[in-house]
């Protein structure tokens, strides 16, 4: 079949990227979706069972560190459009072992535009109907203050904005602000069509167990200690994983060349508070009485250099492209907790290992 478009989206076995992966695959059966993931210890193909077999869809398993697969796969599928969201992604890791966040957020991000740049400045129409689509955090701004008399959201009275100056403090931070000036650096010098989106905290299915609310279900349903960073008191913008996919769908069709969005939800959590709705939620649910997990917070020592608050200011994106979140807190926590305790084996596979150990055999 001849395709309308070949997209590469890497880090598609992760947990964002799979919802994309998923929404372009049943979205657009004219467009080639080529996964191309290295499948760490945080790529899972069972997130993708459901639309594995889709003909319109190709796994390839490759590091984006190797410049010349990079450029083997441009070549081999024609392709015009990269939605970029490989990457190492948690914090905690990050402080233990900077190098591997630089070697893949940096240096893999330059290898893909490098790669992407090498091919499509070959074709006659170079530039033309092509777009890099870098996806990045609201991690690279920095931290903002509670400032805020009131004990209610918002926490405070600034917000990010897409021109907020970049102040990351982890090396996680400061590997994705380095590839997000990579990127737009393609663009000023080379005249790649590239655009950069900044979003804050994703939840929902096929979230790795490491971040919060994923661990947390888990603990909960285990009867294990919930360790609580500090006091709790820092605040995150959570926002619904399928409501990033829709965005970024949506900026990759209409995003104007060489513009930034933030995305977020409006919806910022001191953690203490959104461990209790988890908490209250998971004992609903498995029918134990109120308050019956409560006990299982456990204060621990913070997290060293734990940005105090992080809240996105998304009306750039609902002015320009009338992107708004489609799902209200409320209803997307019950969805996500529901999701984790009903996927039982996903997460028993996932914290036992046994994922890695099927697919390692099937893509040695
Ligand atoms: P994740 O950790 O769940 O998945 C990352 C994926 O990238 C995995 O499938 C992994 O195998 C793959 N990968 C890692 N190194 C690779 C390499 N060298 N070559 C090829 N593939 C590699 O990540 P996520 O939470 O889904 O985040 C996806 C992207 O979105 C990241 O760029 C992240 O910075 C960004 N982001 C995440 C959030 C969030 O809340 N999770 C919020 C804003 C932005
Ligand atoms: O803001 C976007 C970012 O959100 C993404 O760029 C990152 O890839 C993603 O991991 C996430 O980063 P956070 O550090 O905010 O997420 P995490 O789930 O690790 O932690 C959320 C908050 O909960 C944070 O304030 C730290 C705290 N925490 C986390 C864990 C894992 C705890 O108190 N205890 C824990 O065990």
């Amino acid at each position: 079949m001849d395709y309308r478009r070949s997209i590469i989206i890497t880090g598609g076995a992760g947990f964002i990227g799979s919802h994309v992966v998923r929404m372009f695959v049943n979205s657009y059966p004219d467009y080639r979706i080529i996964n191309v993931d290295k499948l760490t210890y945080a790529g899972n193909l069972a997130n993708l069972k459901d639309i594995e077999d889709c003909p319109n869809y190709i796994f390839i398993k490759a590091d984006i560190c190797d410049f010349e697969k990079m450029v083997e796969i441009f070549s081999q599928y024609e392709v015009d459009g990269v939605i970029h969201l490989a990457a190492e992604t948690h914090v905690d890791r990050s402080i233990r072992d900077p190098f591997t966040f630089a070697r893949t957020n940096v240096l893999g991000t330059l290898s893909l535009l490098q790669a992407a740049r090498h091919t499509w400045e070959l074709r006659p129409e170079k530039y033309e109907g092509k777009r890099f689509y870098h996806i990045s955090t609201d991690e690279v701004y920095g931290a903002l203050e509670l400032d805020t008399p009131q004990g209610e959201p918002p926490y405070g009275t600034s917000f990010f904005t897409e021109t907020t100056k970049y102040d990351p403090h982890s090396p996680y931070s400061a590997s994705k602000a380095a590839s997000d000036h990579f990127v737009r650096s393609f663009h000023d010098t080379y005249g790649m069509p590239t655009v950069v989106t900044n979003c804050s905290n994703n939840y929902g299915p096929y979230q790795f167990p490491e971040k919060l609310i994923p661990l947390f279900i888990n603990n909960i349903r285990k009867g294990k200690p919930l360790p609580v960073y500090g006091r709790g008191e820092n605040v995150r913008d959570w926002l619904y994983v399928e409501d990033h996919a829709r965005a970024i769908d949506l900026i990759f069709h209409k995003g104007e060349t060489a513009q930034t969005y933030n995305i977020g939800g409006f919806n910022e959590w001191k953690n203490i508070d959104l461990i209790k709705v988890i908490i209250a939620t998971v004992d609903r649910i498995l029918g134990n009485p109120e308050g019956h997990s409560l006990g299982l917070i456990t204060f621990v020592a913070d997290r060293a250099g734990h940005d105090l608050r992080y809240a996105i200011d998304s009306s750039k994106l609902k002015e320009e492209l009338g992107w708004e979140p489609s799902l209200q807190f409320e209803e997307g926590i019950e969805k996500t907790v529901r999701w984790y305790l009903e996927n039982q084996e996903w997460m028993d596979n996932v914290t036992s290992g046994e994922y890695q150990k099927y697919y390692e055999e099937m893509y040695k």
